[in-house]
């Protein structure tokens, strides 16, 4: 490439309406996963091969860091990965802090895993990340006997070196995946036996994967118990589709077009609550699991989705389906702008602090595109049946808000603009190809 040559900008998509939705696709792989496989192998004792990988942003932060760590990590193919293991003690103080990105998992799961280490870290973010809490994961690791300084319950997080942690006994106040899986990852170094409480189901990637690195994680309810000082099994695991990136294509495919297949997806089903609510709209979906595979650790349930469109009606989202859908409430929400009546959504706080205030930038976007919503403090109500304008709309730099709004130019009377798309691909590289293959039109400027 010539020297002095502009990079090209990818600030925003301008996307056609009125697409019809079809074939059959596949979704990069799975970032909840892809994260914990790094994680996991770098600790663990042997090689631990990973397919299916996501190479996006999110991760390669983590597989920098790892290697900032001296871990030795081949990336051969862009989905495959090899960690080779350093064992729970062969982690070596980085020269630099660690930059997470706009990676949130990637910071709270370092927080537990750096927590015991004998040497000092200090970890920090993109914008949109250094204003998100930390003190939810800093709070019960210092009562394990974790050193760690949050500015103002936000990062930079600093992890100062500790002799020992202390298993707790916690019940965690939110429904939080990283927050269990921090305090996960701290307890297998720590001296006794750690029980976690969560108020609600949050995916349960990391006990999953434990499992197949041979640790026991026993569970009773919601109940998980961890006997600290257990060594970890290098072992293949195989990332299927990400869900979350699928729920764009699955919301579209509801709204127009002649039918979509999206093969290979991860369906834990402490992730699918979207099938569900979908479903509870009206929606016609079929799942049709994949029969595992010989190669696969089988830690994870697999299958192929297909979807036709269907008239939806607004429902009231129940409360014990919050959690299973807590990052694909902006495709729900352009699901809803199109469906007869009202949905609403309640206790469902958290949005507001994850990549943006989700519920804000939401309603604001809705707004932009003729849809009437009220915003509530932990909430919204969207009045839908009309489908949307066309307009201008902010991603505000949030990936899954600019894919939602992707999807809404399926019902939209006119083209529609979404702004600040360029961390899509923290998430989902090759987005705007894909899309293309299943009938939408992207012009990218
Ligand atoms: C994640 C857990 C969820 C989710 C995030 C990924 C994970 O966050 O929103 O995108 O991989 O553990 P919380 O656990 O904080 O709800």
């Amino acid at each position: 490439m010539a020297t002095g040559m502009a990079p090209p900008q990818r600030s925003g998509y301008l996307v056609a309406p009125g697409a019809a939705v079809q074939g059959e696709l596949t979704v990069p792989g799975d970032k909840s996963i892809s994260h914990r496989a790094l994680m996991l192998g770098a600790i663990a004792a042997g090689t631990t091969d990973i397919t299916g990988f996501l190479a996006g942003e999110d991760c390669l932060a983590t597989l920098r860091a790892l290697e900032a760590m001296g871990v030795k990590i081949e990336h051969p193919q862009e989905q495959h990965v090899i960690v080779h293991g350093v064992g729970a003690h062969g982690l070596r103080a980085a020269a630099a802090p660690l930059d997470m990105g706009n990676a949130g998992t990637a910071m709270r799961l370092f927080m537990g895993l750096l927590a015991s280490q004998s040497f000092d870290s200090t970890l920090l973010g993109d914008a949109s990340l250094m204003r998100r809490p930390m003190e939810r994961v800093a709070v019960p690791l210092r009562q394990m006997g974790a050193d760690i300084r949050t500015q103002d319950g936000r990062p930079p997080v600093r992890i100062a070196r500790v002799q020992r942690l202390r298993a707790i006994d916690y019940a965690l106040p939110v429904a939080s995946a990283q927050v269990k899986s921090a305090l996960l990852l701290a307890a297998l170094q720590a001296d006794g036996r750690t029980c976690l409480r969560e108020p609600a189901t949050s995916r349960d990637h990391t006990e999953r994967m434990l499992r197949a690195f041979a640790v026991r994680v026993p569970q009773q309810g919601a109940t998980i118990g961890l006997e600290g000082g257990q060594t970890l099994r290098g072992a293949p695991i195989r990332v299927p589709a990400d869900f979350s990136s699928a729920a764009f294509f699955i919301v579209a495919a509801c709204l127009g077009g002649s039918g979509l297949r999206i093969r290979n997806v991860g369906v834990n089903p402490t992730r699918t609550g979207l099938l569900r609510l979908l479903q509870q709209m009206g929606a016609a979906i079929r799942i049709q699991p994949c029969a595992p595979s010989g190669e696969d650790s089988q830690c994870e349930p697999i299958a192929d989705i297909e979807v036709h469109p269907a008239p939806l009606r607004g429902i009231e989202v129940p409360a014990a389906l919050v959690s299973l859908s807590i990052d694909e409430f902006p495709a729900l929400f352009i699901a809803a702008a199109c469906a007869a009546g009202e949905t609403v959504l309640r206790g469902a706080a958290e949005l507001r602090v994850k990549e943006t205030d989700r519920l804000a930038v939401m309603a604001d976007g809705l707004t932009a595109l003729g849809v009437h919503n009220e915003l509530q403090p932990d909430g919204i109500r969207i009045r839908g049946g009309e489908g949307f304008s066309g307009g201008a709309v902010d991603s505000h730099g949030d990936h899954r808000i600019a894919m939602a709004f992707v999807m809404a130019s399926v019902r939209a009377r006119a083209p529609i603009e979404v702004r600040d798309v360029a961390n899509v691909a923290t998430s989902f590289p090759g987005f705007v190809a894909t899309a293309g293959a299943a009938g939408l039109q992207i012009e990218t400027r």
